[in-house]
């Protein structure tokens, strides 16, 4: 088997499809292969084992097989070359990606710069488990029943106290909602949206395809909207005829810019002529590494602004837990689903959090992942400068990733990509979060959004390394 196939147990995923029904088994291996390859479990570049190989492993005969690929390889899911074997194309999913497309990293990848996630092992497990002790010593038995829908008060008032210093948001602690993530508080929103008879909200082009996903299953499409070098455009904005749009101001993802002050002006003017929403998503706003960060939006026009944010970025993903601000006339709607949807967040969740921040220990870990995450982001800067001399990184220095263009030599994106995932580098190009080709295509330039906080520095070094070796190999 090729050393780029994944170990054989991989193709146990292939299993079930050779357990059907002789006079069925071809078409169910078809299909099995066409799911592994769409759901990402089978990555772009993966080298699959020759038929004779699979068929040996799989106990079916070489045929089967045979017909497999040749179907596959017909419709664009495999590749294959004169006496280069069979691998998975580049471009399978010709259409944006959805969540769940973005999230499966290349498994055993060399090295991964594949946005989104902290580094995990910065997670300050000393001060939780101490924070964990004081509460279950101290809690009142009272406490751990249904909480308020809001939150406990203690947290509501710890995060109004954060929210307003850190990030200047006008956070009165009754009307912050303690949730299980952004992605709780876009589907709230989302739900109190489609309540009030809005179906459609705007979404930044290129954005995050997990706002997509969550307002589709709130019954609300969304209407993709260019974003350029200030942010989301205003045209567009007003020719749509949407009355609530998604924005990410301080640092756009993935584009990586920050909305200028003219932008964000224009924006609330727009909200306020339209009697609309502009819903703030404020993902990595704590990160910034050139100047203070810039404050939330919300803070300028508190009646037209949802804020959200979450310790996705600054502890970890996993916890889900995160915050909502909404404008007053959308508060009891707002809290009534939270209460519908799961009578509250776990109490003792929320009374560690609150703990957490009183004894200041979340301060400490955010100024600790700003200096780790800095010098990542240098690392990474330093490396494409060696390894990719002539790229640009473009974007603030802020949050968890980059936008590295390269130059015209390394190739159009399709054929960079299938060279470096072959060599099991994990990356993932901004047209991978784009709706529309606008402001991502560069036929002849490949565009990459490179996360590094999850990489330690001497393995951005050696992952960049790696990755023009394959992109020039
Ligand atoms: C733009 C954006 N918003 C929000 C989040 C975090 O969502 P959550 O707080 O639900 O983990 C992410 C995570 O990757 C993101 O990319």
């Amino acid at each position: 088997m090729n050393r780029n196939a994944p170990a054989s147990a991989a193709w146990e995923l292939l299993l079930p499809a050779v357990s059907a029904p002789a006079r069925t088994r071809g078409r169910a291996l078809q299909t099995a292969l066409r799911e592994a390859v769409r759901s990402g479990r089978l990555a772009p570049g993966t080298r699959l084992p020759s038929s004779r190989d699979l068929a040996a492993d799989l106990g079916v005969s070489r045929g089967l097989v045979t017909q497999a690929y040749e179907q596959l390889t017909a419709e664009g899911y495999l590749r294959s070359g004169q006496g280069a074997g069979t691998w998975v194309g580049a471009a399978v999913r010709s259409a944006r990606p959805r969540a769940r497309d973005l999230a499966p990293r290349l498994p055993g990848a060399r090295a991964d710069f594949v946005p989104g996630t902290p580094d995990l092992s910065l997670f300050p497990r000393s001060a939780w488990a101490a924070a964990q002790r004081g509460v279950l010593a101290e809690l009142p038995h009272q406490e751990l029943g249904y909480p308020d829908p809001r939150g406990l008060p203690r947290l509501r008032t710890a995060l109004a106290e954060l929210l307003a210093r850190r990030r200047g948001v006008v956070a009165d602690p009754e009307r912050i909602v303690v949730v299980s993530g952004v992605a709780q508080a876009t589907t709230l929103l989302g739900f109190a949206l489609h309540a009030r008879g809005v179906r459609t909200v705007g979404v930044e082009d290129p954005g995050s395809p997990q706002h997509d996903a969550l307002y589709a299953s709130a019954g609300v499409t969304v209407v993709p909207l260019p974003v350029d070098g200030e942010g989301i455009t205003l045209e567009p904005l007003r020719a749509s005829g949407v009355r609530a749009v998604v924005t990410t101001p301080a640092h756009q993802f993935p584009t990586g810019i920050a909305y200028s002050a003219r932008r964000r002006a224009d924006l609330l003017d727009w909200a306020r002529d339209v009697d609309g929403i502009v819903l703030e998503d404020d993902y990595d706003g704590d990160f910034r590494y050139d100047r203070a960060p810039v404050g939330a939006l919300q803070g300028l026009d508190p009646d037209h602004v949802a804020y959200t944010g979450s310790v996705s970025k600054s502890l970890a993903p996993g916890l889900r837990l995160g915050w909502l601000l909404v404008p007053e006339s959308w508060a009891e709607e707002i809290i009534e689903r939270k209460r519908t949807m799961d009578l509250g967040h776990p109490a003792l969740d929320q009374a560690l959090f609150a703990c957490f921040l009183e004894r200041g220990d979340y301060d400490r870990q955010l100024r600790r992942c700003q200096r780790a995450y800095r010098d990542r982001r240098d690392a990474l800067t330093t490396a494409l400068t060696e390894h990719f001399p002539g790229s640009e990184v473009s974007g603030i220095a802020a949050g968890l990733h980059v936008i590295a263009t390269l130059p015209e030599r390394y190739g159009p994106e399709e054929r960079f990509l299938e060279h470096v995932t072959t060599a099991g580098v994990a990356v993932r190009p901004l047209s991978a979060y784009a709706h529309t080709r606008a402001g991502t295509a560069d036929g002849k330039k490949t565009r990459l959004v490179l996360g590094y906080a999850h990489v330690p520095p001497a393995r951005i070094h050696e992952g960049i390394r790696l990755m023009a070796e394959a992109a020039t190999g």
